[in-house]
């Protein structure tokens, strides 16, 4: 880059209206349609700085831009960028934490009590006009009273989960790789124990090769006939064909799922359960998170810029 020259930062794809705004009044905004390093022209090659993505940033593209400097991921889940091939390359990631804890929380919390209670499929009754034609919901098989539940990831998000359900009176214990030091809830060192102890299972858990498929058909039979899997983390967690057998034959009674493995497509199977809640990826998507998430994606290229300062990088 030469001086003087307004810093470019690459938006591949589809991105937040918001946070383009914020780029743009920043910076010189370029486009592809998708972190694709195939279409990376020479003028870019040569001008790109930053990068900002909802993900998909792989060794490839960083390689094919060699003045990158740092890769603003819009999201906390950085899963789908390559940090540690960003790390050897002296590329700064950041990510969005904590904007989002209180949302992500409230939407682990509703999808529970949707799936524990039948809501999604009482709603459908209401509006079929069943209850007209044939009267009232049957009374839930399931109930919240009496779980306890298990929290697979306890970090931000699932203390902001931990502390909710406190409120509602059930018991909380977790799995982390390691145990967090000064924290009351029961520590499990292995998932598989975690699933013994408890009724109701919520991942939270961050995607990657370390917890890859770590909810397996070991897993979901651990829980038990009683059992509820919540998954508001990535759905690379989690066995899915494990999972839809479970649902099936009763091994576990009940999932909510706000994250696949291959979105936006769904599997069948996950599609024809009858008890299951499913969502779009929708834990962090409300108009206020997303813009404190876009805020804090672009705020992180600004003190980059300005000061070789990130807010918010992610772990080592
Ligand atoms: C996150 O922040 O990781 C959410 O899953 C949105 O991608």
């Amino acid at each position: 880059p030469e001086l003087g020259e307004p810093v470019a930062i690459l938006v591949p794809g589809h991105f937040n209206e918001h946070a383009i705004g914020r780029i743009d009044q920043a910076f010189q905004r370029v486009t592809i349609e998708q972190a694709d390093p195939a279409l990376v022209t020479e003028e870019m090659r040569r001008t790109v700085r930053g990068i900002a993505s909802f993900g998909g940033i792989n060794a490839a593209l960083m390689d094919a831009l060699p003045n990158l400097e740092i890769i603003a991921n819009f999201g906390v889940g950085y899963d789908s960028v390559d940090a540690s091939h960003a790390a050897q390359s002296g590329i700064m990631v950041t990510n969005t934490p904590d904007v989002l804890t209180e949302e992500v929380a409230d939407t682990a919390i509703g999808l529970l009590i949707n799936t524990v209670r039948e809501m999604y499929a009482a709603e459908k009754w209401l509006r079929d006009g069943s209850w007209v034609k044939n009267g009232a919901y049957r009374l839930s098989r399931l109930t919240l009273r009496g779980r306890s539940v298990g929290i697979f990831g306890m970090g931000r998000i699932g203390l902001a989960i931990a502390r909710r359900l406190e409120a509602f009176g059930l018991p909380v214990a977790y799995h982390n790789r390691r145990q967090v030091e000064g924290l009351a809830y029961q520590y499990h060192p292995t998932l598989k124990g975690l699933a013994e102890a408890v009724d109701t299972l919520i991942s939270v858990a961050p995607g990657g090769a370390s917890t890859e498929k770590a909810v397996n058909a070991e897993i979901l039979s651990a829980l038990g006939a009683n059992g509820v899997f919540i998954n508001i983390g990535r759905g690379s967690t989690v066995d899915e064909a494990a999972l839809a057998a479970a649902l099936a034959n009763g091994t576990i009674a009940a999932a909510g799922l706000d994250v696949f493995a291959d979105e936006p497509s769904v599997p069948e199977a996950l599609l024809a359960a009858p008890n299951t809640s499913l969502l779009p990826h929708v834990g962090s998507a409300s108009e206020h998170t997303r813009r404190g998430m876009a805020d804090l994606c672009v705020d992180n290229l600004v003190s980059w810029f300005a000061e070789r300062r990130p807010l918010t990088p992610v772990p080592e």
